[in-house]
């Protein structure tokens, strides 16, 4: 059997983090799945979400994924605990960039966007508790940003009018740094820095995506489990999805691909 990296959110988000994996381990075997017929997640209940992440775990693990990588944060905040205690394989976990951007903000403001599912589960609150202790926080639900991405209309002026919906309040708030909590959300990064810029010109906005993060995580996993980071009999991509893949090949393509 093919040994390989297990990758899956949602929808097409994951592949911001996929995107970032690739760069450091380019020689590896990967699967990637779209869980897009029930996405999306961020207002589904946590038993869903956990039902919806075992069942692709299983997937995974029968096609010989040796190491799985829950590219969503909702997924992650409601499901990995459970996933850990059940499957006999390292999971690594997205977490919302909240002590980088508490190190580094002017303002004292840090701005978070996220789904309602991440903003309310306890793994969230206990890593703000922990690190934006001298900061405030201020948090939004990208309302409607994962329906952008999924549609891929990630720029244009109705692009622009749903993001500016969220991210106003934010930096109205004083935010300097905006944590994108959703993986979907890198996507519409450069609509997000637009609109800040337009909005506040003079303040200097820096918008943190934490995949670089997670991919320096798993290598160092990775190596703690003996993973090697080549696939031995030569490296291939599979992509699944629960619905229409139109969406995941053309966005696998453009970004992963190019
Ligand atoms: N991309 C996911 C996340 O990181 C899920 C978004 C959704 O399906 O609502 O939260």
């Amino acid at each position: 059997m093919h040994s390989m990296i297990g990758i899956f959110d949602s929808g097409v988000g994951g592949l911001s983090v996929f995107r970032e994996i690739r760069k450091v381990l380019p020689e590896q075997s990967y699967m990637y799945y779209s869980d897009n017929a029930h996405c999306p997640y961020g207002e589904k209940s946590r038993e869903y979400i956990i039902e919806r992440a075992r069942e692709i775990t299983r997937f995974m693990l029968e096609k010989g994924c040796e190491i799985i990588v829950v590219a969503c944060n909702t997924a992650t905040a409601a499901a990995i605990s459970t996933l850990r205690a059940e499957f006999p394989v390292k999971f690594i976990g997205m977490e919302p960039a909240i002590k980088p951007a508490a190190q580094s903000t002017q303002t004292g403001v840090v701005g978070v966007l996220a789904t309602a599912g991440t903003l309310k589960a306890s793994k969230y609150l206990d890593t703000r508790e922990k690190w934006a202790q001298n900061v405030t926080i201020a948090e939004h639900i990208g309302q409607g940003f994962v329906e952008l991405v999924e549609t891929g209309n990630i720029s244009g002026p109705s692009a622009e009018a749903t993001v500016r919906a969220s991210l106003l309040p934010l930096l109205e708030a004083g935010a300097d740094n905006i944590v994108l909590g959703c993986t979907h959300y890198p996507f519409l990064i450069s609509t997000i820095e637009k609109i800040a810029h337009e909005e506040f010109p003079q303040r200097s906005i820096n918008v943190i995506d934490p995949a670089p993060a997670v991919a320096r995580h798993l290598l160092e996993v990775m190596a703690e489990e003996g993973i090697c980071e080549k696939a031995s009999e030569g490296y291939n991509i599979e992509l699944h999805s629960s619905g229409d893949s139109s969406n995941l090949q053309r966005t696998f393509h453009s970004l992963i691909l190019k």
